[in-house]
């Protein structure tokens, strides 16, 4: 027993006091407060980079902390109670720090053996309700609600097909939100690897712990909507991105040749398949050496990416954090001259990733984020757009990297351990201030590993899928709980990256991946190709239509952004995240929203041609047809495979471009749906930071009946050339 010995309050903090440790609470704003062990009062996190506290009348009554509509109840054993209007919102069960390490020393006596990173050092459990549903947590596999489900934070390169029982993907997100007859969210502000399970064991508990570092979580009250608002004030939100972006990108590992490039763009022309970018695999560069291109395989980048961009296509490339160990390799030497690679016991660390023999940047150090930075102008200056990161979790080919390997930071030196979890955030952080420093731009990232607040600096898409049903289900939940745990610019490899696609396969995959803000088709090298052409004339022409129908979509996709930076809302949403009231939207896996407006229900099983959708309170309008539906009911449509169903909602607005030039876009049209509708339409140069000068256009559009009418309500920026409506009967 820990007895509670008394709480103090100071400021918004309240210090509690017990017999064997000391914890605070300190409440943050009316829906946000930060539970943590007293150490973690000056911790510095890598998610949350400033403190956004605001006034807040605090009181302490007995054992009660007291503050707008809120009440902690704090007891023995740090087990806290929330209440929010009087009402229980949850409860703990247990709150441990556990004595593993003792056990393990025991277990090692008696021959076995036990990795110090799968004991747990503590251990917060709270009461799991019978309707409570479990949402967030990054990427994980599996569905929407996490309930009944278990999985670990440790950043994993694993190449295998991810099925439901996978408990470690690439990112680490330790946010989760927990909705029942009240809602709540958890932030674990904590990098080492870290277990969360939601009633896996016992069907009426939750816990989450840690194998190290700090007990220090943030716990958000409100409905779902406000606490990703919260969250994402914490821990920042993605800033708007070059418009262009939002265009269709075409991916292989790997295009190896400058001519293999150059007719990759001749074919998407030929089959009328809009492209803004092609990304180059690691057979761009010299041996797979960052920052080096071959002259063999593409003699004179700098005129390919030249002659490209005059088509419109621009490039993007891939750079890994593994450095060759190869001396005359300017990466290599600088790095080694300068201190920049990580070490064990004071030696430059070696492993092995694609270049053979590696070093490992400590991103953990300003100066070396600030070198690779720099680093990333050697592809700018060459006309490269985006860096796309991998392999930073980070991925090794000769054994994991060990927990002790060693790396500095500005005021200490870490271990592994702690840094293996936010190695991609950081390298993310690295990248997009160099090319904002080389370019003025708005910086385009992606990466594959990252950790709580990485949508700061990067996009990201979700690994290594196959090329498999099962794993376009999984898309589907997959990019909504991204978006739920704060990161709206996602997507998956289009068509699956592993295994050979099917055209049927990749044509279900591009009905739903036109929808995600990063729509990429890509796969590995091996495997059977899958730009559309490659099947027959039928499949490039269906790709074709739906790759057109994204660039109809990019103002709204675009406006849904802007939304994003103002309320951390996602572009993908779960239904439930628009109708939290509604029990049918709860764990609804084969259908989504962009924004408010549209409602996406794809088809993503082999063979079928009609499905049941089920559509929300109000009325529908089927975007094809035209036809309405009554909402709060399932309906069954067809969909032949050239046909994805989509439902535009009734009384509504959709900004349309009428063609594919989305860098300058000349005309916007709205769609308007319905009897009356009211719609706020953002636009500026799509390009750099003027916007943030006032240098944009806002417009107020309504509609009633057949009037429409359109307002500048800011005027920054040269308006369209053309600007209509259109009234959908
Ligand atoms: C990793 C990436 C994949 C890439 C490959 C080769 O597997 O996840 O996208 O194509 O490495 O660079």
């Amino acid at each position: 027993m820990n007895k509670l010995i008394n709480l103090e309050l100071k400021d918004n903090i309240v210090y509690l006091n017990y017999e064997k440790r000391k914890y605070f609470i300190k409440v943050i704003n009316e829906d946000l407060v930060q539970i943590a062990q007293i150490e973690a009062i000056n911790y510095k996190s890598y998610a949350v980079e400033k403190d956004i506290s605001v006034d807040v009348d605090v009181k302490v009554e007995n054992n009660c902390i007291l503050f707008s509509n809120k009440k902690i109840i704090v007891n023995d054993d740090f087990l806290l109670e929330m209440y929010e209007d009087d009402v229980l919102v949850s409860k703990d069960k247990t709150n441990d720090f556990c004595n593993d390490r003792e056990q393990n020393e025991l277990l090692e006596l008696e021959g076995h053996k036990v990795s110090d990173n799968d004991h747990y050092k503590f251990m917060v459990s709270k009461v799991l309700n019978d309707n409570d549903f479990v949402y967030g947590l990054g990427d994980k596999t599996g569905f929407l609600n996490k309930r009944c489900y278990e999985y670990i934070n440790w950043n994993s390169d694993l190449p295998d097909p991810q099925v439901d029982s996978f408990k470690s993907l690439y990112k680490s997100i330790p946010f989760f939100i927990v909705k029942g007859n009240k809602t709540y969210g958890i932030f674990l502000d904590n990098t080492y690897k870290s277990v969360f399970n939601f009633g896996q064991f016992k069907s009426d508990s939750l816990y989450f712990g840690s194998t190290d570092g700090l007990l220090n979580y943030y716990y958000f009250f409100g409905e779902i909507r406000g606490i990703i608002n919260n969250y994402t004030l914490l821990t920042g939100r993605y800033s708007l991105p070059q418009r262009r972006f939002l265009g269709y990108h075409q991916c292989r590992w790997s295009y190896a040749t400058k001519d293999e490039v150059l007719a990759l763009a001749e074919n998407c022309k030929k089959y009328n398949i809009p492209l803004e970018f092609i990304h180059l695999d690691i057979d761009y560069m010299e041996r797979y050496k960052v920052f080096t291109t071959s002259d063999e395989r593409f003699p004179n980048i700098e005129q390919m990416i030249e002659e490209l961009k005059a088509k419109g296509i621009k490039i993007i490339c891939i750079i890994d954090p593994g450095v060759k160990a190869e001396e005359g390799y300017f990466v290599y030497d600088e790095g080694i001259e300068d201190g920049h690679f990580a070490t064990v016991n004071g030696e430059v660390y070696h492993n092995a990733v694609w270049p053979g023999d590696s070093v490992f940047p400590q991103f953990t150090l300003s100066k070396t984020r600030k070198w690779w930075g720099g680093l990333t102008k050697k592809l700018t200056d060459l006309g490269v757009c985006g860096i796309w990161n991998d392999m930073n979790e980070p991925a090794s080919f000769n054994g994991p990297l060990p927990l002790d390997v060693e790396f500095k930071s500005d005021d200490r030196l870490m271990y592994h351990k702690e840094v293996h979890n936010i190695y991609g955030h950081l390298m993310a952080e690295a990248t997009y201030k160099g090319i904002k420093e080389n370019t003025g731009l708005r910086p385009f990232v992606i990466t594959r590993a990252c950790y709580a607040g990485s949508q700061r600096y990067t996009t990201a898409w979700t690994g290594d899928n196959h090329s498999i049903w099962a794993h376009l289900e999984m898309a589907i939940p997959q990019i909504a709980n991204l978006g739920l745990s704060g990161m709206p610019f996602v997507g998956t490899d289009i068509g699956g990256f592993g295994s050979d696609t099917t055209k049927e396969l990749l044509l279900r995959w591009v009905q739903v991946g036109i929808f995600s803000p990063l729509c990429r088709n890509h796969s590995a090298a091996g495997t059977r190709r899958q730009e559309p052409w490659t099947f027959d004339d039928e499949t490039a022409k269906i790709y074709s239509k739906f790759v057109h129908l994204r660039y109809k979509l990019v103002p709204y996709l675009y406006d849904l952004l802007v939304e994003h930076t103002k309320t951390g809302l996602p572009v993908n949403r779960p239904l439930v995240l628009n109708y939290h009231n509604d029990e049918n939207t709860f764990n609804l896996n084969d259908e989504f929203m962009l924004g408010d407006n549209i409602l996406v229900a794809p088809i993503v099983k082999i063979g079928q041609t009609r499905r049941m959708v089920y559509l929300p309170e109000g009325k529908w309008v089927h975007y094809d047809s035209h036809s309405v539906y009554e909402g709060s009911q399932y309906i069954i449509v067809e969909a032949k495979l050239d046909e994805c169903p989509i439902f535009v909602k009734y009384n509504s607005i959709i900004p349309t471009y009428t063609n594919t030039n989305i860098e300058n876009p000349e005309e916007v049209v709205f769609e308007c749906y319905g009897d009356c509708g009211q719609y706020l339409h953002y636009q500026d140069n799509g390009l750099d930071f003027n916007y943030e000068d006032g240098e944009y256009n806002l417009y107020k559009v309504s509609f009633n009946n057949d009037n429409a009418n359109i307002e500048l309500v800011h005027n920054g920026y040269q308006q369209y050339k053309s600007i209509k409506t259109k009234v959908i009967k």
